[in-house]
Formats: C-alpha cells, sequence, structure tokens
C-alpha cells in the first residue's frame, strides 16, 4: 500500500514511498541503527523490563529483526512485520544463523494491514524519527490499533515505546563550516550541550502521544516562546523523547531520545531577553523535514523587523 505524502499545496505529484529516506531504509542505514548503543540498550532494557515467557509480541516494521530477536530472548513468540523486501530477506537469514527461527516469523507485509491470527501482549515499533517527521510511526500504531480492535476487541496490546513527548527551542546555531556559511539541517547527539549551538529558550511542548490512546497525527503550533537570553534566533530545534516503558511496581522507566533536528529559519532576527517569540508551524507526521521549515512562519513584529533592517 501506498501512502499519501503530504507535500504542502503546491499541487506537485507525490513522489513515491521508495523515493524517500525514512519510508523505505535500505539495508546499509540499518548498520547505523544497530551501532547506536543508546538505542540498542535501551530498547533491550524496556522489552525485558516488559516481555515475558510464553507471551505473544508482534514488531511493526522489524528491519534487521534486532528488537525481535530481544523479545524472542525473554520468551516470547514473536511476529516480525516488514514491507521492504531486502529487509525481509536479510532479517531471515538473520534471525536463522542467531538461531531464533522458532521464535520468530518474519511477515512480508505492510504493517498498516496486518491483522494479527492470535491476541497480543506486546507491541513493538521503532518507526520513531525526531518531530515524528519522516517516518509513519503515528499511522502504523493507528491502523494496527484499528485493525486489531476490529479482530478481538479491547483491551489492546502493551505498547513499546508508550509515549513520547514533542518539544522545540529557540536557539542560536553556528552554521559556519570553515568559513562557509550554510544554513541547512543539522542532527545532532540528543545531549544537553552541543558546540556550536546557543540554546535561547528551553523546549517548549507541542504534542504528546500516549500510544494506548488516541492521539494526533497532525501538530499545528501557533504561539509565542519567551526568549530566556538574548541573541541571533537563527533556528528552530527539534526535540523527542520516547518513554519506551514505564515499570508500574518499581516505579522505574526506560527513555530513549531521538537526535536531535536544528533546523534554519528564513528570517534570522536579534532577540532579547524575556522577548515573546511568535512561532507558527504546521505539518503532519511522516512529512519530509521541509514540510516543517515550509510551514514555519516568522512573527509579525520579526518580518517588520527583518524588513527595516535590509
Ligand atoms: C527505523 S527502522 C527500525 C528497524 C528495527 N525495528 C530496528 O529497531 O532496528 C523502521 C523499519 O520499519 C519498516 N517499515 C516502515 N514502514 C513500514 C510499514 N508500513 N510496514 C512494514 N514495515 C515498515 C522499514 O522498512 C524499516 O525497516
Amino acid at each position: 500500500m501506498n501512502f499519501k505524502i503530504f507535500r504542502g499545496d503546491d499541487n506537485t505529484p507525490s513522489p513515491t514511498n521508495e523515493q524517500f529516506l525514512g519510508q523505505f531504509i535500505p539495508l546499509h542505514y540499518h548498520f547505523q541503527m544497530l551501532q547506536d548503543a543508546d538505542r540498542m540498550k535501551s530498547f533491550k532494557s524496556a522489552i525485558e523490563a516488559t516481555v515475558t515467557p510464553g507471551m505473544n509480541v508482534v514488531e511493526l516494521g522489524c528491519g534487521t529483526g534486532v528488537l525481535s530477536s530481544f523479545a524472542a530472548r525473554c520468551g516470547a513468540k514473536v511476529q516480525s512485520i516488514e514491507r521492504n523486501p531486502e529487509l525481509v530477506s536479510a532479517s531471515r537469514k538473520f534471525i536463522d544463523s542467531n538461531g531464533l527461527n522458532d521464535s520468530i516469523e518474519v511477515i512480508h507485509e505492510d504493517a498498516t494491514c496486518y491483522i494479527p491470527t492470535r491476541p497480543i501482549d506486546v507491541v513493538i515499533c521503532e518507526m520513531l524519527h525526531v518531530g515524528m517527521l519522516r517516518e509513519k510511526q503515528l499511522q502504523v500504531i493507528a491502523a494496527f490499533k484499528e485493525n486489531y480492535l476490529n479482530a478481538f476487541g479491547p483491551p489492546l496490546p502493551r505498547f513499546i515505546p508508550e509515549a513520547s513527548l514533542l518539544t522545540i527551542q529557540l536557539i542560536q546555531q553556528n552554521f559556519d563550516f570553515e568559513g562557509y556559511i550554510a544554513p541547512i539541517p543539522i542532527f545532532q547527539a540528543p545531549s544537553a550541550i552541543t558546540a556550536g549551538t546557543y540554546e535561547l529558550s528551553s523546549p517548549f511542548r507541542y504534542g504528546e502521544i500516549l500510544y494506548s490512546d488516541d492521539y494526533p497525527q497532525q501538530f499545528a503550533f501557533d504561539r509565542k516562546i519567551r526568549a530566556e537570553r538574548e541573541g541571533t534566533f537563527n533556528a528552530i530545534r527539534l526535540l523527542t523523547h520516547n518513554i519506551l516503558s514505564i515499570d508500574d511496581h518499581m516505579g522505574t522507566f526506560v527513555s530513549w531520545a531521538n537526535q536531535f533536528l536544528v533546523l534554519p529559519v528564513e528570517n534570522p532576527v536579534a532577540v532579547s531577553t524575556n522577548e515573546m517569540v511568535p512561532i507558527k508551524f504546521a505539518y503532519r507526521s511522516g512529512d519530509e523535514l521541509d514540510a516543517f521549515t515550509k510551514g514555519l512562519s516568522a512573527s509579525e513584529p520579526m518580518t517588520r523587523r527583518v524588513r527595516k533592517a535590509a
């Protein structure tokens, strides 16, 4: 099944999924995911805290099958759904060579169409991209819930992740690359201190996803964010934190943050401490990065100030 990709309102025909990184991730990109120790350890801990022997687990978008392997090694029977034929073959091969054939079945299917054949205890889905851009985590889980409730009724299985929190931050970003100024999107390791980034505001929440509840699949933001220090506001930073699992008995949780994403704004502007900076944007989950920046508009006063300065 092809997804419709929202391309703004310019009436250009939508390219197919295959043309978009994120919708279709080739095998060699999975190396980076397997190498991301923070991602791997966090998902392993969350799965080990949630999955117990005898459980039925589904993984939507299994890629190389690594997260399914964590569940299988906890004693679960796993159905692993994958749409990309290259990854279906690769995961089947890796599962076999890891001796997990008896516990994991890889199904070549679009996860939005998949209907389980038995009640499920836990669903794992890692199509997480900062800001819920590029990948279709929200659409895939929403479709799964609808299909599952039609087939089995409530209760829904538990989801890994359980929740995601979407925030934005006003920043001043250094776009100087050896004397060459190039304001381009920058992915950053999710850490508080990043060279070249000067935080002008605290992260401001604009979206909250609780996977077991109804949740939004598009985000519209139109309000003012307070600059906490003065500087040149020339970029927005998107931060997405995911709660992978919550242990009610122990009162603990496992979390994991996506890479932060810095997106330059069209018209940089000087801001002063305590200035309220109006920010407006709208996009749909799964949109390409430019859908966010296309929708991003500077405030009236800022536009006026930029014109005055020009
Ligand atoms: C970010 S990768 C994660 C892979 C694996 N779960 C892991 O953690 O290493 C997302 C995977 O979901 C697959 N995928 C994306 N949309 C899908 C869909 N609608 N149905 C099935 N698989 C999908 C992609 O092909 C890709 O392999």
